[in-house]
């Protein structure tokens, strides 16, 4: 298993930490800046992404993240984690879709609240 997240303020990367080791302690977990990501999701068959929600969607990094790597999502199963500060519109559901289009298994999404997970 492989978490990958893109966390501005801390949030997501506290949320895909704790998520990613209880489903799997031998996981590694990359920032998305990482240039060995493209590369390990290649290598990974399930993939946990993280990112916050911004104006009810993925951020453009993650969105452009996914399109420039288009070869690479080909059968990975992938779960979706947008964390939010309110309202997360369809965040999850935004890069599901995109993912589904180039060939990803999505296994689910979820939103978590920060105000919950800062508790
Ligand atoms: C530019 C910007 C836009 C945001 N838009 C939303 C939004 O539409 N809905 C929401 O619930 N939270 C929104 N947030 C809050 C973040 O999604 C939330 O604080 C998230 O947990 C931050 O994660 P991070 O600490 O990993 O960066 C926004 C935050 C920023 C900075």
């Amino acid at each position: 298993m492989l978490g990958v997240y893109l966390s501005g303020t801390g949030n997501t990367k506290h949320c895909i930490e704790k998520l990613v080791k209880l489903l799997d302690e031998s996981a590694t977990i990359l920032p998305l800046e990482n240039e060995t990501v493209p590369a390990q999701i290649k290598s990974s068959d399930m993939i946990i992404l993280g990112y916050p929600t911004q104006f009810s969607n993925a951020p453009f990094m993650v969105r452009e993240f996914i399109l420039s790597n288009a070869d690479i999502w080909q059968g990975k199963q992938v779960m979706c984690v947008a964390t939010m500060g309110a309202f997360s519109g369809d965040g999850a559901g935004c890069t599901a879709r995109l993912l589904k289009k180039n060939g990803a298994v999505i296994l689910g999404g979820t939103a978590p609240s920060y105000a919950r997970f800062r508790m």
